[in-house]
């Protein structure tokens, strides 16, 4: 399998500890909430429709569905015991009453919610995908967001197409990214090679604050 986190399995004991928060990455609260204010500022309300992308045990999730209307958060993740976790996330901070849709499902196969979506995110997703991948996950998400509808996705930048070597990600606690394994590091003309003649169009947003330095990139549908 091309990442980690096919081969992670929480038991219910792991969640009960939190296990869960460094297994998605560490730094719960502070890249929880970098994301949540950067999509208000982006301009998410509490009536959009948000797909959170490889939502994890919603670190970024618990804001958004605080933050939402009733049924307005959707979260997509392959790991069954990471949604589990999740899961528990929403029981701990009541917030059942807000209905958040969460689903697991490897293929971005973002028809199961049967909705159209105002906003998306991936988070740290993109840097542990193969481009064949993310490929898949955009042409998916054309499908399913309304006009006018904006995706942010989070990657490591390479600055050149041609760089085959391992890149040491600066200001980012010492991340190294590679061509061809996970975490991967991407030169932007992929990303308009990938949407091209499609109904979406990018732009390059680059530094939003993470504290492991990957850039931002949102895509938004004509
Ligand atoms: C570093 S975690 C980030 C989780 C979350 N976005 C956050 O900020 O906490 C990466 C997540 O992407 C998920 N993921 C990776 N590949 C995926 C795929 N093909 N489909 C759905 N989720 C995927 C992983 O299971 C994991 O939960």
């Amino acid at each position: 399998m091309w990442n980690q986190y096919y081969r992670i399995n929480l038991t219910d004991q792991e969640i009960q500890r939190g296990s869960h928060r460094n297994q998605i990455g560490g730094k719960w609260n502070e890249i929880g909430e970098l994301q949540f204010r950067f999509m208000k500022e982006q301009g998410l309300q509490p009536d959009h429709e948000l797909l959170d992308i490889g939502c994890g045990s919603l670190r970024g999730g618990i804001f958004f569905i605080e933050y939402l209307n009733e049924g307005k958060y959707s979260g997509l993740d392959l790991n069954s015991s990471l949604i589990k976790a999740g899961q528990s996330e929403i029981k701990k901070a009541g917030l059942m009453s807000k209905k958040p849709t969460l689903l697991v499902n490897d293929s971005f196969h973002f028809n199961l919610f049967k909705k159209k979506f105002d906003y998306a995110i991936a988070q740290s997703v993109f840097t542990h995908l193969p481009v064949n991948v993310i490929q898949r996950c955009l042409i998916h998400l054309e499908q399913v967001l309304n006009p006018g509808g904006k995706f942010y996705a989070t990657f490591f930048e390479t600055e050149s197409k041609f760089h085959v070597d391992p890149v040491n990600q600066p200001n980012s606690g010492g991340v190294v990214t590679k061509i061809d394994s996970d975490p991967y590091h991407y030169h932007i003309s992929l990303f308009e090679y990938l949407i091209e003649g499609s109904s979406l169009q990018m732009e390059y947003i680059g530094d939003w604050g993470h504290p492991r330095n990957q850039k931002m990139i949102s895509f938004s549908k004509i």
